[in-house]
């Protein structure tokens, strides 16, 4: 028998107890007449001692040959600890041990096993088997695998049906880039990986299933980022004869009952915002609202003063930083406008207005704006006295952009970020389509099956090209802390609206139908009115835990950010005989 019990389960009642343990040292501290070792499997650390007089003289020699990982057997009796360690569940209580079998021996680690490892990255990934053996990182793996577990027993209790589709598919509409599988025998012929299932649950609709979800790997070949991988796990799910509103419902229940079942949290009844609100307040279509320094435009105030800057900007926009006027001398506003000017913002400069405890007012901009005008503007914002306005200029969209960057700045800097604050909400009536300046182009905000509300569908058919920019789709994202978890849209089942959009979209009748003809096909054979959405899982598990998207320990064996799997080493080349099988020739031998 390995063991009786696990390191993480023995206490004071145990004390006297015969036991046997198993699992990996983590370290020793020999003093000489006594050694202690903590002994260590995914349930805890147990202190294991050896004593002179005693421990048999030869168990003592042996257990000090054991290194740091090695894989042990120990049989031994509880005994209370002389000091206890009150961090620990087990520290009331070590073992004096009386057997020992070294299972394994481990070469010394390259990084230490502890909560906060010395390893560098590409180490980490490099040993991710070794960086897996770390509290946090066993923590965030048992997190997702009950967020799973919990995920499946409630929408199974809902009614819904878990359904498998296919891998090697043909390309889906999300609009990355595909990874492709050559196929060995239909030669020159090339699968794509799913960057969802999204085309095969809108046929389960048509095939009656009326309930779908998925836990299901995705692919996409897109510009990596902490909460992006190239292939990551969706919830995703359909649902026929629903409106929006059901969808919203039904999945702010799952939201509400995973944060309950995994966290013991109750959320309050998910907000909903606008897409033009959320992008007229924050910036952004995933706005942060743990707090509040919402924007505020001072066209109106700020122009027509003489500051050409201004004067000539389309939009002049503003948050109010409480309390904030005493915090920030000369030097620290010039760095964070630096910090604003770096190439990934690229804003061209920062004006801000203090208004001092002692009720005077400084602004960087006060040479064209008399003490009265900048207290208009302080009054626009509700100001007080110690709070410090942070203002911006430029070309609309841009310079919005640019202010949620430094109004989610400012919330960390003022600790208004807290992780285990949950302020989730859902972000509805997304444009349908999106004007592409450089190819001139309509593209699918969400994907070409997107249903316009109904109350555009009119202006759809029939309007002029300038229509169609201010078209809102049955379109909906969850967000949760800044971070977009999940998004989905009611979908087109009418065959003149789904024309319309590949028309708008650029998409000839043949290349419709050489793309989604499979999906067209079907929707002739009686489609229902459905609609659905996918969260993506990873960032769900990462945000519900850390309060922050960013998905890497969360997912078991990650890539890095070059796209690498470090530890398997991939991708790597393949043998010319396998080329030759499948047909292919790589471009880079031919420019040899
Ligand atoms: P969408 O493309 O918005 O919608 O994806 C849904 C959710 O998946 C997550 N996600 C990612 N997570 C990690 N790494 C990535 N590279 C990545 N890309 C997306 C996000 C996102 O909100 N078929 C539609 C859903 C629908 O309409 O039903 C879809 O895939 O959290």
């Amino acid at each position: 028998m390995y063991r009786t019990h696990n390191c993480g389960e023995l206490r004071m009642e145990h004390v006297g107890q015969e036991i046997t343990l198993s699992g990996w040292v983590q370290g020793s501290r020999d003093l000489g007449y006594m050694m202690y070792t903590d002994l260590r499997d995914r349930y805890g650390i147990t202190q294991l001692i050896f004593t002179e007089g005693k421990t048999d003289k030869n168990l003592f020699e042996k257990a000090r040959t054991l290194g740091r990982e090695f894989v042990v057997k120990i049989q031994g009796t509880v005994i209370e600890r002389q000091s206890k360690n009150p961090n620990i569940p087990t520290g009331n209580i070590e073992i004096q041990v009386t057997e020992l079998d070294i299972l394994n021996a481990s070469k010394t680690p390259p990084f230490t096993i502890e909560d906060d490892t010395d390893g560098g990255e590409d180490l980490r990934m490099k040993y991710r088997y070794l960086d897996l053996r770390r509290k946090p990182l066993q923590e965030s793996i048992m997190f997702r695998s009950k967020v799973a577990v919990e995920t499946r027993s409630y929408l199974s209790q809902q009614g819904f049906i878990e359904v498998e589709t296919p891998v090697l598919i043909k390309s889906t509409p999300e609009g990355a880039r595909d990874f492709v599988v050559p196929s060995r025998m239909n030669k020159g012929q090339f699968y794509a990986l799913p960057q969802s299932p999204q085309t095969f649950k809108q046929i389960l609709m048509v095939s009656g299933f009326d309930k779908y979800f998925q836990l299901v790997k995705c692919f996409r070949d897109e510009d990596l980022r902490a909460d992006r991988q190239p292939e990551f796990t969706q919830i995703d799910c359909e649902m026929s004869f629903v409106t929006q509103e059901d969808i919203l419902n039904t999945f702010e229940g799952l939201t509400r009952y995973l944060f309950k079942a995994c966290k013991g949290i109750d959320l309050p009844t998910l907000p909903r915002m606008t897409y033009d609100e959320a992008m007229e307040k924050y910036g952004s279509d995933k706005p942060d609202i743990r707090f509040g320094m919402e924007f505020h435009n001072l066209n109106d105030l700020a122009k027509g003063k003489g500051f050409s800057v201004f004067d000539n900007a389309e939009l002049v926009v503003g948050i109010n930083a409480e309390g904030q006027a005493n915090h920030y001398s000369n030097k620290d506003i010039k760095k964070l406008t630096e910090w604003m000017q770096r190439p990934q913002i690229g804003a061209k400069g920062l004006v801000y207005v203090k208004w001092n405890e002692d009720d005077s007012i400084k602004s960087s901009v006060g040479k064209f704006y008399s003490d009265d005008d900048l207290k208009e503007w302080l009054h626009a914002f509700g100001a007080k006295k110690g709070d410090m306005l942070l203002i911006l200029s430029g070309e609309d969209e841009k310079t919005r952009k640019q202010m949620n960057e430094l109004r989610l700045e400012m919330g960390t800097r003022m600790g208004l970020r807290q992780p285990d604050d949950f302020k989730p909400l859902w972000v509805v009536d997304f444009p349908l389509l999106e004007w592409d300046e450089e190819s001139e182009r309509f593209h699918a905000m969400h994907h070409p099956f997107t249903s316009p509300k109904k109350e555009d569908v009119d202006r759809m058919l029939n309007g002029d090209h300038e229509t169609m920019k201010s078209l809102r789709a049955d379109a909906y994202d969850l967000v949760i802390n800044g971070v977009e978890i999940g998004g989905g849209s009611i979908r087109i089942h009418n065959k003149e609206l789904q024309s319309k959009n590949f028309e708008l979209l650029g998409f000839t009748k043949e290349e419709a139908q050489a793309q989604f003809g499979f999906l067209l096909g079907a929707f002739d054979y009686g489609a229902p009115p459905h609609g659905g959405l996918a969260f993506g899982f990873d960032r769900l598990c990462a945000v519900m835990m850390t309060g922050h998207g960013a998905i890497r320990d969360f997912i078991a064996f990650p890539k890095n950010n070059q796209g690498r799997d470090m530890m398997i080493d991939a991708p790597s080349p393949i043998h010319n005989e396998q080329l030759d099988e499948l047909c292919l020739k790589i471009h880079l031998d031919e420019e040899k």
